[in-house]
């Protein structure tokens, strides 16, 4: 009895945790997916691209993007800005959501 109790337990453990590991893994795919051509892998800026746009600053690791509201760093995702292009047809909302939370992790 105590076993099944115990089993049980694990079990819902493992099941609670997943969602979050889901979601980080969904925003590390759509973000090397759709972002990191311009923006980089590490999120510093990929300098060739950055040299078409006209010497624009593509880093997004950093506290200037990661200081922004999940609000309108969506918006940005999902509209674009300026030459970004708009990828809001690409992502589900939680996939946006998802890349938001993984831009932030890789400002840290
Ligand atoms: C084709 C290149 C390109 C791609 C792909 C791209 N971006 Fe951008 N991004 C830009 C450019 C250029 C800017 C600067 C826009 C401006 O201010 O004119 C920018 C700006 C941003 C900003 C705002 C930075 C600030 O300081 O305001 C964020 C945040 C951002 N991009 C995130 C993303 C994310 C997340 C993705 C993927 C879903 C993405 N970008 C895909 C080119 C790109």
């Amino acid at each position: 009895m105590r076993i099944h109790l115990y089993l049980a337990a694990v079990a819902l453990a493992a099941a609670l945790s997943a969602p979050a590991a889901d979601a980080d893994d969904a925003g590390k795919a759509a973000y090397e997916r759709l972002c990191a051509s311009c923006h980089g892998a590490d999120g510093k800026g990929n300098s060739a691209m950055a040299e078409a746009f006209g010497g624009a600053n593509l880093e997004i690791a950093n506290q200037q993007v990661a200081g922004k509201k999940d609000e309108e760093l969506k918006k940005i995702i999902a509209d674009g800005k300026g030459r970004m292009p708009a990828a809001g047809k690409s992502l589900s909302p939680a996939d946006q959501q998802a890349v938001v939370a993984y831009m932030r992790s890789l400002a840290q």
